[in-house]
């Protein structure tokens, strides 16, 4: 393991820079009790770059970002930024980083802490318990075939390419297996191998890359029989990984069975062990510059980073149960609050979580 790690890190707008304080103070200790550094270097994206360097994501940013060994992200945007066009608009600088770092693979985990059920709006048996995770391919597909609009003999014609090559489908189905084997070794392909092309290759792909994991049990699933499981037996699920659209339309709806925006973290991957990490949530103007912001997102996107770019899966676990014990002992923000009025703000979370990783250090 390296002594000396290089973070990028991005704070963007709106509640971004009060949430990823608390996060980096959180790296800063597991360092600490770690004994390795990590070097913190900020950079400017969406909003802030835009009124700063005149562009949402500069240069300076992407190099420093390609220059680290991983990069943390708060979120980017605002209403003051609205009505601006497409090259100055925040969410260009997010499409931009992505692309420039060529990240190809989303994470979305879904876990539903047992003291938090109630903030799901599905019955607490189904969901207390659920602990899945999204794997999204993030390059190919629809979104990035060819489109074309044309007038045809009956009206207006519109067409949307679907596209995924061998090696495209097999390193993110590698990515799937990866995670499924840290943890119960179940990886669920999902597809819609009886109508598509591209997901009877997808499957065949799958098939293939399962030689090299025989200790990960891989199963099959439709993709519109997949979303009638997710909300109908979660439980069943470990890992999920799928394509572009479906991974969309799933990692949204399964982050859905917690219900708590405010908790949900990302992984995006590049090659190697490169990635982006960033909570699930936006900049939360509303509440923006106020201290109320849920850091925990954000510090769950930390204990990603650690595990799957850095390599400290004890570490990672660690910063995990600090987060789990704090909730167990009742501490909430206002976002997932039963009793708003004894709710407490993103400075104070930060620090409980903190306290909470000395102790069980
Ligand atoms: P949002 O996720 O920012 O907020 C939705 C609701 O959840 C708001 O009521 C907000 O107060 C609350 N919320 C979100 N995160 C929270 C946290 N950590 N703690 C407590 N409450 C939290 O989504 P919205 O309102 O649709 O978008 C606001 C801005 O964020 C827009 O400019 C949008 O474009 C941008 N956005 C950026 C994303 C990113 O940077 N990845 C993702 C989604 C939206
Ligand atoms: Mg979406």
């Amino acid at each position: 393991m390296k002594k000396n790690y290089r973070i990028a890190v991005l704070p963007g707008d709106g509640i971004g820079p009060e949430i990823m304080q608390e996060a980096v103070k959180v790296l800063t200790l597991v360092g600490e009790l770690e004994g390795v550094t990590f070097t913190c270097e900020e950079g400017r994206i969406g909003g802030i770059a835009i009124d700063t360097d005149g562009t949402p994501l500069p240069e300076e940013t992407v190099t420093l970002a390609k220059q680290a060994d991983a990069v943390l992200l708060g979120a980017v945007g605002g209403p003051k930024w609205d009505q601006n066009p497409g090259h100055l608009r925040p969410e260009t600088g997010l499409l931009g980083i992505r692309k420039a770092l060529g990240l190809f693979a989303n994470i979305r985990p879904a876990t539903m802490h047992s003291s938090l059920v109630d903030a799901s709006t599905l019955k607490p048996e189904v969901v207390s318990g659920v602990d899945l995770i999204v794997v999204r391919e993030l390059t190919g597909g629809i979104y990035f075939g060819e489109k074309k609009r044309y007038d045809g003999p009956n009206g207006e014609v519109a067409e949307d390419q679907c596209i995924y090559h061998e090696a495209e489908v097999e390193r993110i189905i590698r990515v799937g297996f990866d995670i499924a084997r840290k943890r119960q070794k179940r990886l669920v392909s999902v597809d819609k191998a009886n109508v598509l092309e591209s997901s009877r290759l997808w499957r065949k792909v799958a098939e293939r890359v399962a030689a090299d994991y025989p200790d990960v049990e891989l199963s099959h699933q439709l993709v519109d029989s997949c979303a009638m499981q997710l909300v109908r037996e979660p439980k069943q699920f470990d890992v999920i990984v799928t394509e572009n659209m479906f991974g969309d339309i799933l990692s949204d709806q399964a982050a859905m069975l917690t219900g708590s925006i405010g908790m949900l973290s990302s992984a995006s991957l590049a090659a190697g062990s490169f990635g982006l990490y960033e909570p699930v949530h936006g900049s939360a103007p509303d509440i923006a510059g106020k201290g109320i912001a849920n850091p925990l997102a954000t510090i769950l996107s930390v204990a990603m980073m650690l595990r799957l770019s850095l390599g400290m899966d004890e570490a990672a676990a660690a910063v995990e149960n600090a987060v789990w014990s704090v909730l167990e002992a009742g501490h909430r923000t206002g976002d997932i609050a039963a009793d708003r009025s004894k709710a407490i703000g993103t400075i104070e979370m930060g620090q409980l979580v903190r306290d909470e990783l000395s102790k069980q250090w």
